[in-house]
């Protein structure tokens, strides 16, 4: 393809041919919004360095997640801030706990949206690590014994998808078995299964209140560093029965979601995580970049790479600019029907 007989500037020429050649769409459908629950009534607290996303109360949860609901979002993923915290992180698989609540009030009041629950015990542990301490260190068979119970009694409470996100090695097998030999067999698990230690996650642990209290999460998470071990972590959760599998966070690991591509033939989604979502806000509030037109880049990029779900803390922006026809030379079009 040589120039002159080649222009790759001809199919560009008019707004028809850009919109006829476009070879990725982004769709409301996509989209999975995470929220904070929190113990209480009539919270609804901005993370400082999240503007626009809150802790909130049962109750303001289920309004936002019904104009979540109407904008077209699918989905929502759900973190619990609990009253109190211990060495065992009891409220996690607590009949009554902070979650368990929180799903039953969605599930009555917004039937139709997906809830799906991020299973792990950082946010309920006194010490903040994803599993149960041991010599210094979390200890893996132990902690798997838990997930399963925060797994099983998301479920009971009518949750319709968990996510499991600690990174304990055989946790979905061990999730899996449970829900299968309680009745849950319909139950999917989508996979948290590749998560680097992350300084993206710095926002996160302000909303979730879940900063480890020693040390860091380097024995569990990913080394940023490494490509092919994301491929050997997500093979064992597509053989121990992952329906969807995870990458995150999203933006610095892009070549990794297209790995996930490539290699399996499941459903990917990625987490746009905390700091991202937090660095575009920031240099939106200073006027450095288009915001909007930032925000729906950065989802094409995801969906170019190879994602076909998307969790993100701007679902309910993009959600509002689809419907809005955003410029499609810039994003997709709405899934609505
Ligand atoms: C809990 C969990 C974390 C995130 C999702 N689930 C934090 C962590 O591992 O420290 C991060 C999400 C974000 O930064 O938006 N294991
Ligand atoms: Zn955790």
């Amino acid at each position: 393809m040589f120039y002159p007989t080649f222009r790759a500037r001809r199919i560009r020429g008019k707004e028809v041919f850009r919109n006829m050649v476009r070879e990725t769409a982004l769709s409301t459908n996509d989209l999975i919004y995470p929220m904070f629950s929190a113990f209480g009534k009539g919270i609804r607290k901005e993370i400082s360095s999240m503007p626009g996303i809150y802790q909130q109360s049962i109750e303001n949860i289920v309004a936002e997640a019904q104009e979540a609901y109407e904008l077209g979002v699918p989905a929502v993923i759900l973190f619990g801030i609990p009253e109190t915290k211990d060495a065992v992180g009891s409220d996690a698989y607590a009949e009554h706990g902070i979650i368990q609540e929180t799903i039953r009030a969605l599930k009555k009041e917004v039937p139709k949206l997906a809830v799906i629950t991020d299973v792990c015990m950082c946010e309920y542990t006194d010490h903040g690590h994803c599993g149960i301490i041991k010599d210094g260190d979390v200890d893996n068979d132990e902690t798997l014994e838990l997930l399963a119970k925060e797994a099983l009694s998301h479920a009971q409470a009518g949750a319709d998808m968990v996510a499991p996100s600690d990174m304990m090695d055989g946790r979905v097998m061990a999730i899996r078995e449970v829900l299968d030999n309680n009745g849950y067999k319909h139950i999917p698990v989508m996979s948290y299964a590749v998560k680097y230690a992350s300084g993206y996650y710095g926002p996160f642990r302000e909303a979730a209140e879940s900063t480890p209290q020693f040390g860091d999460r380097r024995s569990y998470q990913m080394d940023p560093a490494n490509r092919l071990e994301a491929v050997r972590e997500a093979q064992m959760d597509v053989e121990e029965g992952a329906d969807i599998i995870m990458v995150k966070p999203g933006l610095p690991y892009l070549d990794v979601v297209r790995e996930m591509r490539n290699e399996f033939n499941l459903p990917v989604a990625v987490y746009n995580v905390s700091g991202e979502y937090s660095m575009i806000k920031a240099a939106g509030k200073m006027g450095w970049i288009d915001e909007e037109r930032v925000i729906m880049e950065t989802m094409m990029s995801f969906k170019r790479a190879g994602a076909d779900l998307i969790l993100t803390y701007h679902a309910m922006e993009v959600a509002r600019l689809l419907h809005k026809g955003y410029e499609a030379g810039r994003a997709g079009r709405c899934g609505c029907p």
